[in-house]
């Protein structure tokens, strides 16, 4: 699995930032305090999602409201990553989106999708696609 793209919306100091064509090996130079460390959280974030939860990656980082990018306009976190995987013999660029919010102080998954084009202007397949705790997952490819 190789990390093409990394896109984050109101990610602690990152309000909004797109990094594309992502080299195999990258290094991240830059003065203190500019986001290196949070860069490279992003990935450990994901991580405690995906082993305990959205609420303990949170907690862990002081809270939605600690993480969510001061002055943020919109209350929303978005962590967008595109990589290539092989599904079912075809290599295929892979879009894995998570965004969460909060509710009456407590944060919940907006939405989460895994998605690929099958084409080059064809409409993304979407093979996971949940919205507020409802949506379906396609598990036999
Ligand atoms: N919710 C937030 N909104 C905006 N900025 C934030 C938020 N949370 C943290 N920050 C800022 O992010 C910065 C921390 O970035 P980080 O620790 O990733 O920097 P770094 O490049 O790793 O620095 P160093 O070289 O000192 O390790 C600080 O300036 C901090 O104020
Ligand atoms: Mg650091």
């Amino acid at each position: 699995m190789r990390i093409e793209s990394i896109r984050l919306r109101n990610f602690k100091a990152f309000k909004s930032v797109d990094i594309s064509d992502v080299p195999p090996f990258m290094v991240v130079v830059g003065a203190n305090g500019t986001g290196k460390s949070t860069l490279f959280d992003v990935f450990g974030f994901l991580h405690d999602c995906l082993q305990s939860n959205v609420r303990q990656a949170l907690s862990a980082r002081g809270r939605f409201r600690e993480v969510l990018s001061r002055g943020a306009t919109n209350e929303s976190i978005l962590i967008e990553i595109q990589y290539r995987m092989e599904i079912v013999g075809t290599n295929r660029l892979v879009t894995y989106t998570l965004e969460i919010s909060e509710e009456k102080g407590a944060p919940f998954v907006k939405r989460e999708s895994l998605r690929y084009k099958r084409g080059r202007y064809g409409a993304p397949f979407y093979f996971l696609d949940f919205e507020s705790g409802q949506g379906w997952a396609i598990i036999n490819e």
